[in-house]
Order: C-alpha cells, then sequence, then structure tokens
C-alpha cells in the first residue's frame, strides 16, 4: 500500500497489537477497512487520529450481554446498552434471548436486528433462546441475518428459558449447527436447595450456599455427556468453579469456555458484605478458591473468552430483600478497564487479553472479519492507555440501571477511544455522532464440530 494514496482514517504513532505482535504500527483506514499497517505519517487522509503512547486493539467483542429490549426497557435499551459497550471499548455485543418476549421465533430475532440498525453504537448479533417448544424454528433463526448461535439455560435465571429436560437439551444439541452457547446450572439441584433461602431473614450471602459448586458441575457434566454423545461442540458460559475448570481441561476437544471479569475480581463473602445483593448474580460469586482456580485456568489456556455477562436492574428491583432481589450486574462498559487493570497487576499479558476478548470470540463464534488488527479486516479498533489510573463510578455508567458493582475501584488502563468498521464511535469517554451499528456477519461454514 502505498503513502500516496487516500485514507479516510489514520491510526497513527500507537503500538497495534496484530497476530504477529506489538509494533509501533500506524493503521490505515479506507471503506471501513483496514487497508495499511505500517508507516503511514506522510499519507493522505481524511481524519488522523494520534494514538502516541496508546495501544490499538483489535475492537474487543463482548459476545454475552442482556440489553432487555424489547420488554424491559426500564432496565436496558438497545441503545444504552450499546453506548455503555462503545464508553467501554467495546466494538460489537452478542446479547441474549431472554428478554419479553424471549427471542424464540425468526420474527423475534428480525425485530432485535430491526431495532439494533435504528440505535446500536456498535455492531450487535443475538442469540436465539433454545426451549422445548422452537425446536423446529431453530434452524431457521441460526440461518439468519444478526444470529450469533443458540443460547441454553439449563438452570432458571432471570425470565422463563429453561431446558431442564435432558431429551430436549440432546435434541437441541442434535439439531444445532451454529455454536451453543449454556448456561450450567442444575435445575433439580436448584429446586432441591431453595429451602436454603426461603427461610425467614436469609440473606444474599446464601446465593452461593443455594447455587452451590455442585449445581454448577452437574450440570457443566451433564452438557459434557451431551455433547459427546451427540457429537456436537458446546461453549459454557461464565464458568465459576475450579472443579468445573479440570473437568473441562480434560473436555477441550468438545467445549469451549467463558469467564466474566466479575468472576475474576470479587470473592465471597467479601463481595456480599461490602455491596450485598449488587453482588448478586447466576451462578454466583463464589470464594477465593475458585476464583484463583479460574486465573489458573485462564493462565493454562483453558479458557477461550471473556464475556461481561451484562445483566442490568434497577436500583428498585435490586433493593428488595433477599432472594426476591433479580440476579444480575452491568459489565459491558468495565470489563475492558477491568482486564487492562489485570493486565497492569500482571496476571495475565496483554496479548493473552486480546486472545481472549478479540481473537476467541472470533474463533467460537466464526465471525467474519473482525477480532484480528490485519489488512482486510472490518477496522474495528479499541485504543487504550496502559498508563491511565482512574476511578470506576456509577455516574460514568451509560446503562440505563445506572450504577456498577465496581463503583469506587480504582484502575490503570482505560479506553480512550473506539471504532466502529472506521467510525469513531467514543473518544475519550464521549460518544460521537451518531449509533452505525449493523448485524455482525458470520463466516457461512462454521460448524459445530
Ligand atoms: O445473574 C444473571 N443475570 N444470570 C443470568 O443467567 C441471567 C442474568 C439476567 O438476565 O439478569
Amino acid at each position: 500500500m502505498s503513502n500516496s494514496e487516500r485514507f479516510d482514517l489514520v491510526v497513527h504513532g500507537g503500538h497495534a497489537v496484530t497476530p504477529a505482535g506489538t509494533d509501533e504500527l500506524d493503521v490505515g483506514i479506507r471503506d471501513g477497512r483496514v487497508v495499511a499497517l505500517g508507516a503511514l505519517s506522510q499519507a493522505d487522509a481524511t481524519a488522523r487520529i494520534d494514538a502516541k503512547g496508546l495501544h490499538v486493539l483489535p475492537g474487543v467483542i463482548d459476545t454475552q450481554v442482556h440489553f432487555r429490549e424489547p420488554g424491559l426497557e426500564h432496565k436496558e435499551d438497545l441503545g444504552t446498552g450499546t453506548a455503555s459497550a462503545a464508553l467501554g471499548g467495546v466494538t460489537a455485543i452478542f446479547e441474549m434471548p431472554n428478554t419479553k418476549p424471549s427471542t424464540l421465533s425468526p420474527a423475534d430475532l428480525a425485530d432485535k436486528v430491526r431495532r439494533g440498525r435504528e440505535k446500536a453504537w456498535v455492531d450487535f448479533a443475538f442469540f436465539a433462546g433454545a426451549a422445548a417448544e422452537n425446536l423446529d424454528a431453530l434452524p431457521e433463526m441460526e440461518r439468519q441475518e444478526g444470529c450469533s448461535g443458540i443460547k441454553i439455560f439449563m438452570g432458571s435465571s432471570t425470565g422463563s428459558l429453561l431446558v431442564d429436560d435432558p431429551e430436549v437439551l440432546a435434541e437441541v444439541l442434535r439439531r444445532a449447527n451454529r455454536r451453543i452457547a449454556v448456561h450450567c446450572e442444575d435445575e433439580a439441584r436448584l429446586r432441591e436447595r431453595k429451602a436454603i433461602v426461603e427461610k425467614e431473614g436469609a440473606s444474599v450471602d446464601l446465593h452461593p450456599v443455594w447455587r452451590d459448586d455442585q449445581t454448577a458441575y452437574l450440570a457443566t457434566e451433564q452438557l459434557l455427556n451431551t455433547a459427546r454423545a451427540t457429537g456436537k461442540r458446546v461453549h459454557v458460559l461464565h464458568v465459576t468453579t475450579e472443579e468445573e475448570m479440570d473437568l473441562l481441561a480434560k473436555n477441550r476437544d468438545i467445549a469451549t469456555v467463558e469467564v466474566t471479569p466479575q468472576h475474576l475480581t470479587l470473592a465471597a463473602p467479601e463481595c456480599y458484605e461490602a455491596i450485598g445483593s449488587y453482588a448478586q448474580m447466576n451462578p454466583p460469586i463464589r470464594e477465593a478458591r475458585h476464583r484463583e482456580g479460574l486465573w489458573r485456568a485462564l493462565q493454562n489456556g483453558v479458557v477461550d473468552v471473556i464475556g461481561s455477562d451484562h445483566a442490568p436492574h434497577t436500583k428498585d428491583e435490586k433493593a428488595r430483600p433477599y432472594p426476591n432481589s433479580p440476579a444480575g450486574m452491568p459489565g459491558v462498559q468495565t470489563l475492558l478497564p477491568l482486564m487492562l487493570d489485570h493486565v497492569n497487576q500482571g496476571r495475565l499479558s496483554l496479548t493473552r487479553l486480546v486472545d481472549l476478548v478479540c481473537h476467541g470470540p472470533a474463533r467460537i463464534y466464526g465471525i467474519a472479519n473482525k477480532g484480528r488488527l490485519t489488512l482486510g479486516a472490518d477496522a474495528d479498533l479499541s485504543l487504550v492507555d496502559m498508563k491511565a489510573k482512574r476511578t470506576i463510578t456509577h455516574e460514568q455508567m451509560a446503562s440505563r440501571c445506572g450504577w456498577t458493582p465496581f463503583d469506587g475501584r480504582e484502575v490503570q488502563g482505560w479506553p480512550m477511544a473506539t471504532i466502529v468498521r472506521g467510525h469513531i464511535v467514543m473518544r475519550d469517554d464521549e460518544l460521537q455522532k451518531d449509533p452505525l451499528g449493523e448485524p455482525v456477519r458470520f463466516v457461512e461454514t462454521l460448524a459445530t464440530n
């Protein structure tokens, strides 16, 4: 690529993190694509962005968010959720099907894509929810524009989606052609143990006692057995226990693994003492032993992806007495700052982080043209300052819920600009221009085995 060619945008002076390593490389962008990587100081460009002192990462893809639209817009919508993503340095999101209605039909999914086109700040895709009653609709949904894959809830959480019948679980796996992402908690054990939290005066620190490590392990084990029997691969969401990680390490051929920043950062009982039901999520934050187990798995290569499980609920809803307080916490805006801070603390390298939030999502879901900073890729970039020290606050959050479990936490490492297909959508903590999100595209040849 010669310097005399004109670019729409040049990101210059930054350290670009490419599959070949981290180098001082300018990024030349035209028509939404990366068309040059190299020294472009003399190049003709319509716009330039000075990235001196910054790292230029491929756009961060958050493959697990709940943006609540349609039906629960008092908590969040696709506008506020994706604004929160852009402010957090996230360039694409995959949204979960436990909205109202649940995303169970081709029409439900098409409706979400239409809404996304109107108001999303970043690129988007939506999961098809799996249930006994929509098995026949799944193949068509999988082929639809903007479908990221299939989501299964093996245990009840927010909303009514549930696959607790082993036969239905096997049937969903048999029929699936795209990635199957699974929330693993054993429904029978959850019901058996509910009495623990239904007694008078139960407090939120019982959340990980009710939804204990066995509850998670049993479901993950059952899922792996079903995957083995049906010859399909599965993606296990928000893994929370050391023992599940040991099991998953032995099943790398059939399962990929997600962890969340909150399970890597918080621990019981301290989090419940500090912020009460704001720390309540499913599966729960557990004691430090498990958190260390998750870090070990991450460092040993067992973890494929970090997703935020952004799950906003209003402060009023969270104030209901436990266990009537809903489970879930927002996280799309804090995913990158928290993880950059972990990089600065020496818990993982920046390269490994890029593997977990860019390459991993692209690999697992078969995303076309995103996840790697290479020539020809979509010009999705997250520009981060590894030296910037900031304090995370409720006030910064663009999520409609208006709070974060990390209020008051000091971090080092901060997103300074978010670029989606060559458009600057966030700079210096301010949204720019208008929402221009589009459906994420997927490679057509993706098979689940
Ligand atoms: O804590 C959670 N909240 N876990 C889930 O699985 C669902 C989520 C939500 O949608 O609120």
